[in-house]
C-alpha cells in the first residue's frame, strides 16, 4: 500500500511503514519501522515537522538531517551513500532530486550530480512481507562529454536509519564446518563493519545483521536487519555517530565492495548495486525469518514440487566411482525410498582425486567405460531424479583445460597466486569461457537427463583479475558474479526443469543473489547432528527449511569425528531439505529398515516442515534448544527438543511451545519412526509416557502458556514432538 502526496510518501506492509518525504534539494528518510497507520496529510506532516533533532553545540549550524542519500553535502559525517572520482575530481557527492514515482509498492527517486555528471536512480521495494528491498543505477549520460575521463565508482551503499534504542548487534561468522556461527554484543559508538573481500559471501558470511533493543530473543523484541543479496565482495555495516543520524541513532547499510578502478563509467554506461533486504520486526528473530520466509516463498520461482529425499554420493563413497559400487548404492537408496540421487565429485576426466579435472566437464571414460547413462538410466528407472555435481568456475591446472585456454584463467599478469585445493578460477565474463561451460554443462544435462546439479565453488577469489589485451590486472570479481548469474540463467532458460543447488565448501554461498537461479543450499559440509542443530537453526534466520540441504550421515561424522546416535543424526536431518550422506550398502538391515521408516515420516511431515512458521524459543537453559514447524493455521506442529551437553539445572520444568494459539485444543504425541533418544533420568514426566504411546489431549493454553515439562535428554539426542488439532479423528 502507498500513499504519496507531493511531499511524502509512505509504503506500508505486513506491519512496516517507510516514510519518505520527497522534498528538495533531497528527500530524507522520517521513518522506518513499526506500521504507523493510514496518516493524513496533517499526520504525515505531523511526521516531517518532528524530523528535526536538536542543533548541537559546535556542530553544524542547522539540525542535522538524514536524507535518501547521505553525503557529506548534507553534513553527513558517517558512511556516504557514494563515493567516486573522475581522475581525482568530483569526489563530494552533491545530489539532488529530479523526481520520484511511486507505484503499489514501490518508490523510485531520481537523482542528479551536477558536478560529477552522474544520473542516479534510488528504488526502495516493500514486499508484501514487509521487507524492504533497496538497489541503486549509478549512470553516466550517453551524451557526456566525450573527452571528459571515466567516473570511477569507489562505492554505494544503501543506508536506512536505526533509532537509539537499537543498541545489541548480532551478526554471523564461520569456517569450514562451522557456517553461521553467531557473535552478538552491544553496538558501540562507530561502525561495526564486514568486509568481504573473498569473492563470495564465504563460509564466515554475515548472513543476517541485526540491531535491537537489548535483550531482543527469538520470540520478542525489536530489531532491525539487513541482508545484501549478492555473491561477490560486499559490506555490511552498523554505524553509530554521537550526534545520530539526523533525528534517528544509527544506520544500518550494504553494497558492494568494489576494488579501486573496478567500475569505471564512460559515456552511456552504468552500474546496478546488488539488492540490500532490509527487515523489521517487534516479534524477534522469529518475526525477523519468518518476514524472509514469507517473502521467499512468495517467489514465482520458489520450489513447488515436494522436495524430493536426496541421496548424495560424497561421504558415500568420496572419489571410488565404481559403477557397480554406485549401481548397488542407486538400488539401495532406491529401497529406502530415496528420490533423488546425486553424483558428487569424481566422475569428469582425470578426477581421480582433488588435484586434477576441473574444468573438463567430460565423463571419464577410465571410471565411467560407457558413460554416466548406466546409473543415470537405473537411476531414473528407479523412478529417482539424477543429480550431477559441477563447479564450472574452478580450473585445475592439471587439465585439458588449463593446457588448451591458460588465457581463460582468472589471474595477474605476472604469476598465478596461490592455489587453494589445488585449483584456480576460471574467468567466466570471458566470452568463449562462458559459452565453453554453457555448452557443456547444457550437453550433460541432456545427455544424462539431469534433473538436479550441485554446483560447488570451492575456493576463495584472491587477485581475482583480467588480465591480456585489454588492460593488465582490471578487477573482476563484480564481472565474475555477474556472470555466474547471466550462466545459470542462461541454463536454466535452456533447461526450465533444471535444479540447482548452491554449494560452495558447505555453505559459502549463501545469499539471495544467487538463490535468485538456485533452489536450495548446502548449509555445511559438516553433517555431525551436533554441530548442525546451530548451524541450520542460524540459516534458517534467512532461508526457510525446504531451500536448506540437510543429510544424515553415516554413525562417526566425517568432519568432526564424533559419534552421534541414530536418532539424533535423522532427527536433525529432518528439519530441512532432507538426505543422506553415508554408504547404504554398508548399513545392517536394522539401519536399513530405521532409515526407511525415517524416509516415509519425511515425506509426510515435509508440507508442513516446508510450508509452515519457524518458531524457536527461548530458553534459560542454553545445553538445550526447542525449534519447530507451526502451520500457518497454528493448527499442527512439529517440534525438536535438543539437549546439546549436559548442565546443571535437572529438569526442564514447564517449557512453552512456540507459534501455538492458546485457545486451541490439541493431541500431542511422540514420533518414533526416527527412534527415542537416551535420558538421564529415571521416568517421566506423565505426560510423555504416555504421548509415546498414543495422543494425548492437551489444550493450547497448557501448550503455549502455562507449558510442558519435557524429558531431560542425554546430551547429543534430540526428541520429535508433534502437535495435531485435537479434533481430528485418530
Ligand atoms: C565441497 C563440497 C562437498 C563435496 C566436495 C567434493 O567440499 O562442499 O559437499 O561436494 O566439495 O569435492
Amino acid at each position: 500500500m502507498t500513499r504519496i502526496t507531493d511531499r511524502t510518501a509512505h509504503l506500508r506492509a505486513a506491519g512496516v511503514s517507510f516514510v519518505v518525504e520527497l522534498r528538495a534539494p533531497l528527500p530524507r528518510i522520517l521513518h522506518w519501522g513499526e506500521d504507523l497507520g493510514e496518516l493524513t496529510d496533517e499526520g504525515l506532516a505531523a511526521l516531517g515537522l518532528t524530523a528535526d533533532g536538536v542543533a548541537l553545540n559546535n556542530s553544524l549550524d542547522e539540525a542535522r538531517q538524514f536524507t535518501v542519500w547521505p553525503t557529506e553535502a548534507d553534513g553527513w559525517s558517517g558512511t556516504p551513500a557514494h563515493q567516486g572520482h573522475r581522475a581525482g575530481t568530483a569526489t563530494t557527492p552533491r545530489v539532488t532530486m529530479t523526481g520520484a514515482e511511486q507505484s503499489q509498492d514501490a518508490l523510485v527517486i531520481g537523482l542528479h550530480d551536477a558536478d560529477a555528471g552522474l544520473d542516479l536512480t534510488l528504488t526502495y521495494r516493500l514486499d508484501p512481507s514487509g521487507v524492504l528491498g533497496v538497489h541503486t543505477r549509478v549512470a553516466c549520460p550517453p551524451d557526456a562529454s566525450g573527452t571528459a575521463a571515466p567516473y570511477d565508482l569507489s562505492a554505494t551503499t544503501a543506508l536506512l536509519p536505526l533509532p537509539n534504542r537499537a543498541q545489541e548487534i548480532l551478526d554471523f561468522t564461520g569456517k569450514w564446518c562451522r557456517e553461521r556461527s553467531p557473535q552478538r554484543g552491544p553496538l558501540a559508538f562507530g561502525g561495526h563493519v564486514r568486509e568481504i573481500r573473498r569473492g563470495k559471501p564465504g563460509l564466515d558470511a554475515p548472513h543476517l545483521l541485526t540491531v535491537g533493543v537489548p535483550g531482543f530473543g527469538f520470540r520478542s523484541g525489536e530489531v532491525w536487519a539487513l541482508h545484501v543479496g549478492w555473491s561477490g565482495n560486499q559490506r555490511w555495516l552498523a554505524e553509530r555517530l554521537p550526534e545520530g543520524a539526523g533525528v534517528h541513532g544509527g544506520v544500518l547499510g550494504g553494497g558492494e565492495l568494489l576494488a579501486p578502478g573496478e567500475i569505471r563509467l564512460g559515456p552511456g554506461d552504468s552500474y546496478t548495486s546488488p539488492e540490500c533486504f532490509f527487515a523489521w520486526s517487534d516479534e524477534g528473530l522469529d518475526g525477523l525469518a519468518g518476514r524472509f520466509h514469507t517473502m521467499l516463498r512468495a517467489r514465482p520461482g520458489h520450489p513447488s514440487s515436494p522436495r524430493p529425499l536426496t541421496l548424495n554420493t560424497w561421504e558415500a563413497v568420496y572419489f571410488d566411482h565404481r559403477p557397480e559400487r554406485l549401481l548397488a548404492l542407486a538400488d539401495t537408496a532406491a529401497s529406502v525410498g530415496v528420490e533423488r540421487l546425486v553424483l558428487d565429485d569424481g566422475w569428469f576426466l582425470g578426477r581421480r582425486d582433488d588435484t586434477a579435472g576441473l574444468g573438463d566437464w567430460a565423463v571419464d571414460p577410465q571410471v565411467w567405460p560407457e558413460g554416466l547413462s548406466p546409473l543415470a538410466d537405473r537411476v531414473h528407472a528407479h523412478g529417482m531424479q539424477f543429480g550431477l555435481w559441477v563447479e564450472p568456475e574452478m580450473v585445475s591446472l592439471a587439465s585439458r583445460l588449463a593446457r588448451e585456454h591458460p588465457e581463460w584463467l582468472l589471474g595477474p599478469s605476472v604469476g598465478l597466486g596461490p592455489s587453494a585445493r589445488h585449483q584456480y578460477v576460471l574467468n567466466v565474463a570471458h566470452e568463449d569461457a562462458f559459452a565453453y561451460l554453457l555448452e557443456a554443462l547444457d550437453a550433460l544435462v541432456a545427455e544424462y537427463r539431469i534433473d538436479y546439479l550441485k554446483w560447488d565453488h570451492n575456493r576463495e577469489l584472491h587477485e581475482a583479475v583480467h588480465r591480456g589485451a585489454h588492460g593488465g590486472d582490471r578487477p573482476g570479481v563484480h564481472a565474475q558474479t555477474r556472470a555466474l548469474y547471466r550462466l545459470m540463467d542462461a541454463l536454466r532458460a535452456r533447461r526450465p526443469g533444471l535444479e540447482i543447488e548452491s554449494c560452495s565448501s558447505g555453505g559459502g554461498r549463501v545469499d539471495l543473489g544467487v538463490l535468485a537461479r538456485t533452489d536450495r543450499v548446502w548449509a555445511s559440509d559438516c553433517n555431525d547432528p551436533l554441530e548442525r542443530q546451530t548451524i541450520q537453526r542460524w540459516t534458517g534466520q534467512l532461508l526457510p527449511p525446504e531451500l536448506v540441504g540437510a543429510h544424515v550421515g553415516g554413525p562417526r561424522s566425517h568432519t568432526t569425528g564424533r559419534v552421534a546416535d541414530d536418532s539424533f543424526r535423522l532427527i536433525t536431518a529432518l528439519f530441512g531439505h532432507a538426505g543422506i550422506e553415508d554408504d547404504l550398502t554398508a548399513r545392517t538391515p536394522e539401519q536399513l529398515e530405521t532409515l526407511t521408516r525415517w524416509a516415509a515420516l519425511y515425506k509426510e511431515v515435509r508440507g508442513l516442515l516446508h510450508g509452515g512458521r519457524v518458531v524457536r524459543a527461548d530458553l534459560d537453559d542454553d545445553a538445550t534448544q526447542l525449534h519447530g514447524v507451526v502451520a500457518p493455521d497454528a493448527g499442527a506442529a512439529l517440534f525438536c527438543w535438543v539437549r546439546t551437553r549436559t548442565s546443571v539445572p535437572a529438569q526442564s520444568g514447564r517449557v512453552r511451545l512456540p507459534g501455538l494459539a492458546p485457545g486451541r485444543g490439541y493431541r500431542v504425541r511422540i514420533r518414533t519412526e526416527a527412534g527415542l533418544p537416551s535420558v538421564h533420568q529415571i521416568t517421566g514426566p506423565a505426560w510423555y509416557r504416555a504421548a509415546v504411546e498414543d495422543w494425548v489431549a492437551l489444550p493450547g493454553t497448557v501448550l503455549t502458556g502455562a507449558g510442558l515439562p519435557l524429558p531431560t535428554l542425554n546430551p547429543g539426542q534430540a526428541l520429535l514432538v508433534e502437535v495435531a488439532p485435537q479434533t481430528t479423528a485418530h
